[in-house]
């Protein structure tokens, strides 16, 4: 019951953001993929129409019908979800974009993106990664050991060391929380559990799949300026 609620509050605070920000439409959009090549049940590892001209123009309408709503018009984000220029292009990237489509972002009950199984065929999701691709962003090298530890958690789906995106940016966090001496067992207790409030109304989903021994070097370093 607890968790049904939280589904629905987490859908009703999206929900109303989204109203706020008018991106685009609201209920899943079914879409014409009947002038692409089909691609039969057998689920592709790697994204079969990379370039491909009548994918992109496909992949745009559907992106802006099914994922610019949270995901920002012309893939920017505007914080309430990851910005999409930034995944990689390459086989890995392609199966995680396609699992992460077809199951959504469903973690402890709370639905933070729905799945889209069902709703998308497969060619709709290659074509909207197709489109995603042209609008690549190459994200800056991680700086050193920890901000990489930082990219390959997550964390800088939604973080970045000096810039708010989705959540705050780490030398804020830093610095909201300089006289607190509790700040580190509270940060850490938040980013495994997850939550809202500090910072907004936009939730961290709970990272506890990462170790604990790595969320605890992370949130010291973010304590010592994420430098
Ligand atoms: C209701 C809002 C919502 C909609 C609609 C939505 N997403 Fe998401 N999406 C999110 C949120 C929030 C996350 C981050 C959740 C998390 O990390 O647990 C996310 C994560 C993702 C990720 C993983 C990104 C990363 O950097 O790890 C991909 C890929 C993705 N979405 C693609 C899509 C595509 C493609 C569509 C449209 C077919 C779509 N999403 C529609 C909210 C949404
Ligand atoms: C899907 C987006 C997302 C991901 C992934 C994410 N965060 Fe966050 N994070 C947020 C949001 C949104 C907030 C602001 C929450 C609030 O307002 O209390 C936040 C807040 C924080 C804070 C400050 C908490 C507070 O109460 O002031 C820390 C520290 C933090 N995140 C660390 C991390 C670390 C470390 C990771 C990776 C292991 C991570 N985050 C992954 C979205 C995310």
């Amino acid at each position: 019951m607890h968790a049904r609620i939280r589904t629905f509050t987490m859908l009703a605070l999206m929900a109303g953001s989204l109203a706020a920000h008018g991106h685009g439409d609201v209920t899943p959009q079914a879409v014409d993929v009947s002038t692409l090549k089909p691609l039969g049940d057998q689920k592709r590892d790697e994204n079969p129409y990379r370039g491909d001209k009548e994918a992109i123009r496909i992949g745009t309408s559907a992106y802006n019908q099914n994922c610019a709503r949270c995901h920002g018009l012309e893939a920017i984000s505007g914080g309430i979800a990851p910005d999409l220029r930034k995944l990689d292009i390459d086989k890995e990237t392609d199966i995680y974009f396609r699992d992460s489509v077809l199951r959504g972002k469903v973690r402890n009950g709370a639905v933070y993106m729905p799945p889209f199984e069902g709703i998308l065929s497969q060619e709709a999701i290659w074509a909207i990664r197709s489109y995603l691709d042209t609008r690549h962003e190459v994200a800056a090298a991680p700086a050193n050991e920890m901000e990489t530890l930082a990219k390959k958690s997550n964390c800088l789906s939604c973080h970045a060391v000096d810039t708010r995106g989705v959540g705050p940016a780490y030398r804020e966090v830093a610095k909201k929380y300089a006289k607190d001496k509790n700040a580190e067992a509270k940060l850490l207790a938040k980013v495994k559990k997850g939550g809202s409030g500090n910072w907004g109304k936009v939730p961290m989903p709970p990272m506890n799949t990462v170790p604990e021994s790595d969320l605890k070097a992370l949130v010291k370093w973010i304590m010592a300026g994420a430098n």
